[in-house]
């Protein structure tokens, strides 16, 4: 078991209260939602079309595709198998990362944690799969300690949204769905306060959604509560 825990400075995001209610007695989480930005048949096309550039790209190089928990559960699996024709020799894995912010503090964390043997690695073209690039402080995180504790050949990354404009740290990601607006999001994996992810597309709350956890919907900007552990 390999446990890293990684300190960078990170935006305060506000702490939900711990109860879980329902949002103003809606009865689904679609009922939840002010709009969809990517529909089910929009993401499943575009998947498709990431699969197919992988595959060709990957050829011969027997990737290690690596999804980052718990955000990308969703996208890494309809991304593996739209990877056609599959090259020899890829194979699949899981890291774990979770971020904190507190309070009103402008310091957050991004702990890794991994069973991933070393040997598994070393030497290994690694394909990591996100939900989502935002600051980059993940992804950058992950990156790193693949490529300067594990030895991996190369690290690209794969990412269904990238929520450029909100970059901490400069960070391109190879493949790309879309390029997500400036809003907080949910569905198709992503969370808030660990609800939503199991919705099959991607869409955006409506205010009181947060309100009756005792927090402010997220400004624009695009920070909120998203726990992904
Ligand atoms: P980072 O800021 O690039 O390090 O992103 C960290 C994590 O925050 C992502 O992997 C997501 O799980 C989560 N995240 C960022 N933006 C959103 C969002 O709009 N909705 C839900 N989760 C998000």
């Amino acid at each position: 078991m390999v446990s890293v825990a990684v300190t960078v400075q990170q935006t305060a995001r506000p702490a939900p209260a711990k109860e879980v209610v329902s949002c103003s007695g809606r009865q689904t989480y679609h009922d939840d939602m002010a709009k969809i930005l990517y529909t089910e048949a929009v993401i499943s096309q575009r998947v498709a079309e990431l699969g197919r550039q992988i595959a060709q790209d990957y050829q011969g190089k027997a990737p290690l595709v690596l999804g980052v928990l718990k955000g990308s559960f969703m996208f890494f699996s309809d991304l593996v198998r739209a990877i056609e024709p599959c090259p020899r020799g890829l194979t699949l894995d899981f890291i774990r990362a979770s971020s904190y912010g507190s309070g009103t503090e402008s310091t957050g964390e991004v702990k890794l944690k991994a069973d991933l043997k070393l040997e598994k690695v070393e030497g290994r073209h690694v394909l990591l799969v996100e939900d989502i690039v935002d600051t980059a402080l993940t992804i950058t995180t992950v990156s790193r300690y693949l490529l300067e504790e594990c030895g991996a050949a190369s690290v690209a990354t794969a990412t269904l949204l990238d929520k450029h404009e909100r970059r901490k740290l400069v960070y391109r990601p190879e493949y790309v769905g879309f390029l997500c607006p400036n809003e907080f999001v949910v569905g198709y994996g992503l969370d808030f306060n660990e609800e939503y992810r199991t919705i099959p597309y991607i869409g955006v709350l409506k205010p009181e959604c947060y309100s009756h956890l005792g927090i402010e919907a997220p400004e624009p900007d695009g920070s909120g509560e998203s726990s992904d552990e």
